[in-house]
């Protein structure tokens, strides 16, 4: 797979649902930055990917779908279950498509924001995984 899947902890009762992602369970990294994405149209976004970034994502409301790509082949995932995030490593070309208008997307990261971390040429994207495993 070119993503982790988890299942976050969740305690439900009758007031509601709580869910929870802490470090060694759910998380497998310190989180120096969140960001969240709201207001979301119809229109894709992503198309790079990092050097050394990792992350998790959340889908908190609405869905998307996340395509992922190391180069070799692509993996699609549908995004609609706060309690199910997906772990990004580096080095995979990331697209989300497809968003409800009431999608809220909250992402994880281990890094704080540096655009050098970026790859956002397709082509070089595919120039440096040349050589990696499938
Ligand atoms: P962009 O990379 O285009 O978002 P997406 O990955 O969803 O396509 O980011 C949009 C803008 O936000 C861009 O100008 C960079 C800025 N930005 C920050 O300043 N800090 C951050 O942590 C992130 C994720 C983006």
């Amino acid at each position: 797979m070119l993503y982790e899947k988890i299942s976050l902890k969740q305690f439900s009762d009758e007031r509601g649902r709580l869910t929870v992602a802490e470090l060694g369970d759910g998380l497998p990294f310190l989180v120096k930055r969140i960001y969240f994405l709201t207001e979301s149209q119809d229109l894709p976004r992503g198309y790079h990917a990092h050097h050394e970034l990792r992350q998790l994502v959340l889908c908190l409301h609405g869905s998307c779908d996340m395509v992922f790509d190391n180069g070799r082949r692509k993996e699609t995932v549908h995004l609609d279950n706060p309690c199910e995030g997906v772990i990004l490593g580096s080095m995979i070309w990331r697209e989300m498509h497809n968003f409800t208008r009431d999608c809220v997307l909250l992402v994880l990261a281990d890094q704080c924001y540096d655009e050098k971390d970026y790859i956002r040429n397709y082509d070089e994207f595919l120039r440096l995984t040349k050589g990696d495993p499938a």
